[in-house]
């Protein structure tokens, strides 16, 4: 049973304040937790309270959220037992009172939900995965590594598209995929260092070189492939993140570093062509949130080969998910555990796509501290895939860390889902 439940004001990886909160129970287990922060963020997501102070942390302070925590959530949730996860979530979400979270604050229920899952592990003496997931958590997901950042996690005048990840699928088992990423990641270096390109990094632990077009990017990540002593297409492959959301405006995609503007169909043509020329797996936010009708025209050209992930215009949020199915925009969908709230939520939005034959890729935020939870959750989920960045940068790397205990642990139960990662088979 739930004894207290305290919180405190703590630094996230880009020095901005967030919210981590420990749940003692009576019988002196205790658990912690702590929340990310996303930069390039969709409209529906659940709100991150801040405390809008100026003179702290230029407005970004979560003293609010903290006292939120200490002082309307701990007295409700005391003498609850702490394994009733969805009765703490619905407690949760009651106490909030609103369908975005905006009154208590998503970062204060998710803290709570969190830990009180953590501490329910501990309590049943259970790994995290195997506490949330069953017996039957025992597959490692192929991590997918965000070794070039653009758009806003590079602030420079980088990429357009924010993301391009390095898919180590061919690798044996998930130690062996983040060493393929690590030396893959270190041959990028020097690829770069001998273009005369930046190696300075972006949010997420990847390199923010200026390119003067978004393929360029693929051309340096092939060239490190291969230089690593490795066959692109064969042994890993290619996942892209434009987060267009960012350069749709006025209904057109602002591609500065080609300095044009293109509709919604030329948008689909374009990546059309990267998937023709390079070994594209994955596909997310190919176009802007609030360009849904043009997400049927992508989903109808490439949904059938390559997996079509929707983040902002789907927030895991599983009416927006469902409503997506409906409409047949989309074939997978990303997880972000701060995008809706609460544990409870996350399971379900995972687990509505899974039963759908939809793709689900649990994702870090840009944001993020050492906290390793989603490792263990997209164990116990099963999710196949999940990205947390280059395999650099301390809060990046903790989550493929704990993957390499897991799999350890698991020992000849063990599986990695490799070429079976996806919503649809490696072309
Ligand atoms: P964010 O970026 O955490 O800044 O939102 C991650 C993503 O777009 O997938
Ligand atoms: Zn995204």
């Amino acid at each position: 049973r739930i004894e207290d439940i305290i919180a405190r004001e703590i630094l996230d990886s880009r020095g901005s304040p967030t919210v981590e909160v420990e749940v003692f129970l009576v019988d002196g287990t205790r658990a912690r937790a702590a929340v990310p922060s996303g930069a390039s963020t969709g409209s529906k997501e659940a709100v991150e309270l801040r405390d809008g102070d100026a003179h702290r942390y230029g407005g970004k302070g979560v003293e609010k959220v903290i006292r939120n925590i200490e002082e309307i959530i701990a007295p409700d949730l005391q003498d609850l037992d702490v394994r009733e996860q969805k009765a703490i979530d619905d407690t949760l979400i009651g106490l909030d009172g609103t369908e975005n979270k905006s009154r208590l604050g998503a970062n204060a229920l998710l803290g709570v939900s969190m830990a009180c899952a953590r501490a329910a592990a501990d309590y049943s003496d259970l790994p995290l995965y195997a506490y949330l997931g069953g017996p039957g958590a025992t597959r490692l997901p192929v991590p997918c590594f965000n070794v070039l950042n653009g758009g806003v996690h590079a602030h420079w005048q980088g990429a357009d598209f924010q993301e391009c990840m390095l898919v180590p699928y061919g690798a044996g088992n998930f130690r062996e995929a983040l060493r393929w990423g690590a030396e893959i990641y270190h041959a990028l270096q020097s690829v770069l260092l001998g273009k005369h390109l930046s190696v300075g990094i972006g949010d997420e632990g990847g390199f923010a070189p200026m390119v003067s077009s978004n393929h360029e990017s693929y051309d340096l990540l092939l060239d490190a492939i291969r230089k690593a002593g490795f066959e692109p297409g064969r042994d890993a492959g290619i996942a892209i993140d434009p987060a267009s959301s960012e350069f749709f405006k006025d209904g057109t995609y602002q591609l500065r570093t080609e300095k044009r503007a293109i509709s919604s169909a030329e948008m689909v043509a374009y990546y059309e062509e990267i998937v023709r020329n390079y070994p594209v797996v994955l596909l997310e936010d190919g176009l802007a949130e609030n360009d849904w009708e043009s997400w049927k025209l992508l989903n109808e050209r490439l949904g059938g080969v390559i997996e079509l992930v929707g983040d902002d215009i789907f927030c895991t949020n599983p009416k927006i998910i469902a409503r997506a199915m409906e409409d047949n925009i989309a074939n997978a969908t990303l997880i972000k555990l701060n995008q809706i709230g609460t544990v409870t939520e996350t399971i379900t939005a995972t687990r509505l796509a899974q039963y759908h034959g939809w793709g689900a890729f649990v994702s870090h935020r840009s944001g993020e501290t050492t906290d390793d939870f989603i490792a263990d959750l997209t164990v116990a989920l099963d999710t196949g895939h999940l990205k947390s960045g280059a395999p650099a940068r301390g809060e990046r790397v903790a989550k493929y860390n704990q993957l390499l205990r897991i799999e350890e642990e698991l020992g000849t139960a063990a599986s990695f889902a490799g070429k079976h990662a996806f919503c649809r088979p490696i072309r």
